[in-house]
C-alpha cells in the first residue's frame, strides 16, 4: 500500500504512524548473562538524559569512556548530573566479586552497580550491546535487571606477534575488542625465533639484530596471496615506552597484559643477537624465516644464560604490573644440550637424571627468581617435564590431559587445547583447502567445557581459566587477523564468563547472528563460517546404495540441487535421505535469517563400480586427516584427502561380489614442503577369495628434491577382462623428510583420496 501525503499527515495526526508507544531494543547479549529478567516498561535515554558517578572520583576516566561510547553508537552524549538517566555507582555486595555488576533499566533510568571499576567497566559493555549500531536521537531500554558475574578469573586471548609483527594500534585495538565481551587478559607471545620484540635497554642487539629476519619468510603465504615477498627484510618491535601505552590502554579496559619472554626454546632470534648464549656460537644462526619448531635453545649449562634472563625479565617487570610472567617453555629440542659439554656438567654437578630434567632445572630456577621479585610463573605444559614446581601455573595446550594432570597435582591450570582453542586454525566445517589441518568451527570451542567432569572437585578449583590461542605464521595482517578471532573469540568469552549449566549452542549462535551488526559497526570484517554446509557421502549398511549427507555447525534448513544449479530457498530442502544414483554435482547452502546465503558448497560424486564398498585397512589411516574417515577410498569424492603418518597404506576393498572392470585408478597428494610425498611404490592386486592375490599393477615413484614441488600423481591401469571381488591397494611411504628438508627427520604422509574402479 502506497500512502499519499495526506494520509501520512492524517494518520501521524492520529499517532498512527509515529511510532508511540515505542519499541524498545532487543535484548540480545554476549557472553550471556548468569541472571536476567526482563520487565514491562522502557525508559527512553537521549542527550537529555543525565550521566551521574555516586561516590569515587577516580571513576572520572570510566566516565569519558562511557560518554565515548554513547557517542560513537548514537551521536549523542549525557548530560553531566543528576537526574534520570545513566548511573554508576560503587556498593559492597560480595556475590559480584571482583569483576561483577547489577545492570537495571526502571524510570530512573540505568543504573549500573559493581564493587570495583572492573565490574562498572563490565556493566558498560553489558549496556553498549544494548545501544543500537546507527546513529539515533533516542535509544528506548526495555525495564531489566542483571546480575551478573564470571564463571572463571582468567579469560584469555593470546597474539603471537613473532611470526608476523602487529603494529601499537593494531594491538590496542585487539585488546579494546576483547574487552567488549569480558576478556581480560592478554597474553603477548613478544619472543619467537623468528623475531624479538620487544626493547631491552641493557642488550640492545635483541631488537636491533633479533628483530629483523632476511625476508618475509613463509613461503606458503606467498601461494596463498597472504603475503608479498618484496626481497626487503621483515621486523619490528616495540619501545619500552609503546609497551607502557599498551598496558595503560589495556588497564582502562580491565586487561590484565601478561607477557611472555619464551625460554629455553623459540628463542632463535635472541641467539642471533647474542651468540654466546647458544651452546655452540661459533655455529652459523639466523633469525628464522619459516615456522616449526628450531634447535634456537638457550645453553643451560652457562650461567651467563640465567644472567641475561634475569635481566631482561627485570625490565619486563618493570614495564608489566602483572603478577604472572609467562615464560614458554614449550618445544624446546634436547639437541644441542646432549651434545654441549656445558649442559652435561650441569646435569651431573647438579644430580639431573637426563635433559628433561636440566630443562625442568631451568624453568625452576627462572620461577624462583620471579618469585623473589614477588612475580609468579606460568609456562606451557611441557614444564611439567622432567618435573613440575608445585607453585607454577600450567597453560595446557596439548589437549586437556596435561590439564587436568596439573591441576590434580594442585597447580593452577589455564586450559587452551590446541583442539579447539587455537583460533589461528581454520573455522569451516567444511576445509577450504586440501591440507587446512586442523579445522576449530565456532560450535567446537563452544562445546567445550574446560573444567572436566572427571576432574576431582578440589581439582575443579585448580581450573582457573581459558584462553583462545591465535599463531601468526598464516596471518599477516590485522585484517585476517580479525576475520580469524571474530566472532569465534566471542564463544571463548561465554565459556569463560556464563555458568556451564546456562550454555547452549542453538541459543548461541542466534545471539550472535543477532550481535553481528555491531562487530561491523566496529569495521571488524568478521570471518564467520557457522552457516557452511560439509558434503559427506556414506553408504547404507549393505553397501549397496549411497547417500549425501550434509553437516552443519547449526540446525538449520539446507537447501540443495543435484542439476548443476544453485540452491535457493525454494530448491529442495534436505530432510535426513538423499540416495546418490549418478555421477553429478551436489551443490548445497543454507541461508541466513536475514536471506542472505551462506556460502555454496559443491561436491563431484563419482559414481563407479566400487563406490560405498566396504574397505579392511591392514594398516589403519591416520584420524588427523581421515578424509572422510572408513569409506574415504570408496566414497566417490575426490580431492578428499585420508593421510598415513609415517607409515605405508595397505588396504583391501571388498566388492561384494566377483564383479567385472576394466580400470583402476588412484590419485595421490604430495607438497614435499607440508611433509606430504608421493609414495615410493604402489601396487594393485585381485583376489577372489580375499587370500590369495595376483598383482596387476606396480609402479615406483621418485620425490624430487625440492620443497615447493607439488602436485597429483595418477596412477591409472587399464585392466582387459577385469574380475574380481577384492581389489588390494598397498603403497610405501618414505617413512622421514630426508636429510635436505627442512623439517629433516620430521614425519612423512601419504594422501589418497579414492579407489575408482570402472
Ligand atoms: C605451542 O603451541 N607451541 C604452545
Ligand atoms: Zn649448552
Amino acid at each position: 500500500m502506497k500512502l499519499s501525503l495526506i494520509s501520512v499527515l492524517l494518520l501521524t495526526l492520529l499517532g498512527l504512524v509515529s511510532c508511540s508507544p515505542k519499541t524498545p531494543v532487543k535484548i540480545n547479549l554476549v557472553p550471556k548473562p548468569v541472571e536476567l529478567v526482563e520487565m514491562n516498561g522502557t525508559f527512553v535515554l537521549s542527550a537529555k538524559s543525565k550521566f551521574e558517578i555516586a561516590g569515587n572520583e577516580q571513576l572520572q576516566e570510566l566516565k569519558d569512556y562511557a560518554q565515548k561510547i554513547i557517542q560513537e553508537r548514537t551521536g549523542f552524549q549525557l548530560t553531566e548530573g543528576e537526574g534520570a538517566g545513566l548511573k554508576f555507582e560503587l556498593i559492597e555486595d560480595e556475590e559480584l566479586g571482583e569483576e561483577g555488576y547489577l545492570l537495571s533499566v526502571n524510570k530512573n533510568g540505568i543504573s549500573i552497580a559493581a564493587n570495583t571499576p572492573a565490574g562498572l567497566f563490565y556493566g558498560l559493555q553489558t549496556f553498549r550491546q544494548l545501544l543500537p549500531s546507527e546513529p539515533a536521537d533516542e535509544v528506548v531500554l526495555p525495564y531489566l535487571e542483571i546480575k551478573d558475574y564470571p564463571r572463571l578469573a582468567w579469560r584469555g586471548l593470546h597474539l603471537d606477534v613473532g611470526r608476523h609483527f602487529f603494529s601499537v594500534d593494531d594491538v590496542k585495538r585487539y585488546i579494546d575488542l576483547m574487552s567488549m565481551y569480558k576478556i581480560n587478559t592478554f597474553h603477548w607471545h613478544l619472543t619467537e625465533d623468528q623475531g624479538w620484540r620487544i626493547e631491552i635497554k641493557k642488550y640492545p642487539r635483541l631488537t636491533e639484530i633479533g628483530s629483523w629476519r632476511k625476508k618475509v619468510g613463509f613461503e606458503a603465504n606467498q601461494e596463498k596471496g597472504l603475503n608479498v615477498d618484496d626481497g626487503k627484510p621483515y621486523g619490528g618491535f616495540y619501545t619500552q615506552e609503546e609497551v607502557k601505552d599498551i598496558v595503560e590502554y589495556a588497564r582502562l579496559r580491565n586487561v590484565t597484559v601478561v607477557p611472555e619472554i619464551e625460554m629455553p626454546g623459540h628463542s632463535m632470534a635472541a641467539m642471533v643477537a647474542y651468540p654466546e648464549l647458544y651452546c655452540f656460537p661459533d655455529e652459523k644462526l639466523e633469525v628464522r624465516t619459516e615456522g616449526g619448531v628450531s634447535n634456537g635453545v638457550y645453553c643451560a649449562g652457562k650461567d651467563e644464560t640465567f644472567e641475561f634472563l634475569q635481566d631482561v625479565l627485570d625490565e619486563v617487570m618493570a614495564l608489566f604490573p602483572s603478577e604472572i610472567i609467562h615464560i614458554g617453555g614449550d618445544e624446546a629440542p634436547k639437541t644441542n644440550w646432549i651434545k654441549c659439554p656445558l649442559c652435561q656438567k650441569r646435569i651431573k654437578d647438579e644430580h639431573l637424571q637426563d635433559e628433561h630434567e636440566l630443562q625442568s632445572y631451568f624453568i625452576k630456577r627462572i620461577e624462583k627468581y620471579l618469585n623473589s621479585k614477588g612475580r609468579r610463573l606460568v609456562g606451557w605444559d611441557e614444564i611439567m617435564e622432567g618435573g613440575l614446581s608445585e607453585t607454577a601455573t600450567v597453560m595446557a595446550w596439548r589437549g586437556v590431559t596435561p590439564g587436568i594432570e596439573a591441576a590434580e597435582l594442585g597447580n593452577d591450570v589455564i586450559m587452551t587445547p590446541g583442539t579447539p582453542f587455537y583460533i589461528s586454525c581454520p573455522q569451516s566445517i567444511n576445509k577450504v583447502t586440501k591440507h587446512d589441518g586442523t579445522v576449530n568451527t565456532m560450535r567446537d570451542m563452544y562445546e567445550f567445557n574446560p573444567v572436566p567432569d572427571e576432574l576431582t572437585p578440589e581439582a575443579r578449583k585448580h581450573i582457573i581459566g581459558v584462553q583462545a590461542c591465535h599463531w601468526s605464521e598464516g596471518t599477516p595482517n590485522q585484517k585476517i587477523l580479525e576475520y580469524k578471532v571474530y566472532p569465534r573469540a566471542i564463544a571463548l568469552a561465554e565459556i569463560g564468563w556464563t555458568p556451564q549449566e546456562q550454555r547452549d549452542w542453538d541459543d548461541f549462535y542466534k545471539r550472535v547472528e543477532q550481535h553481528l551488526p555491531q562487530l561491523s559497526f566496529y569495521g571488524v570484517e568478521y570471518g564467520q563460517r557457522s552457516y557452511d554446509v560439509k558434503i559427506n557421502v556414506v553408504p547404507d549398511k549393505d553397501h549397496k546404495t549411497i547417500f549425501a549427507e550434509f553437516i552443519t555447525e547449526v540446525p538449520e534448513n539446507v537447501y540443495y540441487t543435484m542439476d548443476g544449479s544453485e540452491p535457493i530457498q525454494t530448491s529442495p530442502v534436505y530432510d535426513g535421505t538423499l540416495e546418490i544414483k549418478a555421477t553429478g554435482t551436489l551443490k548445497a547452502r543454507m541461508f541466513r535469517p536475514d536471506g542472505s546465503a551462506g556460502r555454496l558448497a559443491t561436491q563431484e560424486v563419482n559414481f563407479h563400480k566400487a563406490l560405498g564398498k566396504k574397505v579392511q585397512y591392514n594398516i589403519p589411516y591416520s584420524t588427523k586427516h581421515d578424509g572422510g574417515g572408513d569409506y574415504a577410498m570408496t566414497n566417490g569424492l575426490k580431492n578428499k584427502w585420508q593421510g598415513f603418518e609415517k607409515r605405508n597404506v595397505d588396504f583391501v576393498i571388498d566388492l561384494g561380489e566377483a564383479t567385472e572392470f576394466s580400470k583402476i585408478e588412484t590419485n595421490w597428494y604430495y607438497d614435499i614442503n607440508d611433509w606430504v610425498f608421493r609414495p615410493l611404490e604402489v601396487k594393485y592386486e585381485l583376489s577372489d577369495d580375499g587370500e590369495n592375490f595376483e598383482t596387476v599393477y606396480e609402479s615406483t615413484h621418485v620425490n624430487a628434491k625440492d620443497v615447493y614441488d607439488k602436485g597429483t600423481l595418477n596412477l591409472t591401469k587399464e585392466i582387459e577382462n577385469g574380475k574380481a571381488r577384492y581389489i588390494r591397494v598397498t603403497a610405501k611411504n618414505p617413512m622421514v623428510n630426508p636429510a635436505w628438508h627442512s623439517s629433516a627427520g620430521g614425519a612423512t604422509w601419504l594422501f589418497i583420496d579414492e579407489v575408482i574402479v570402472e
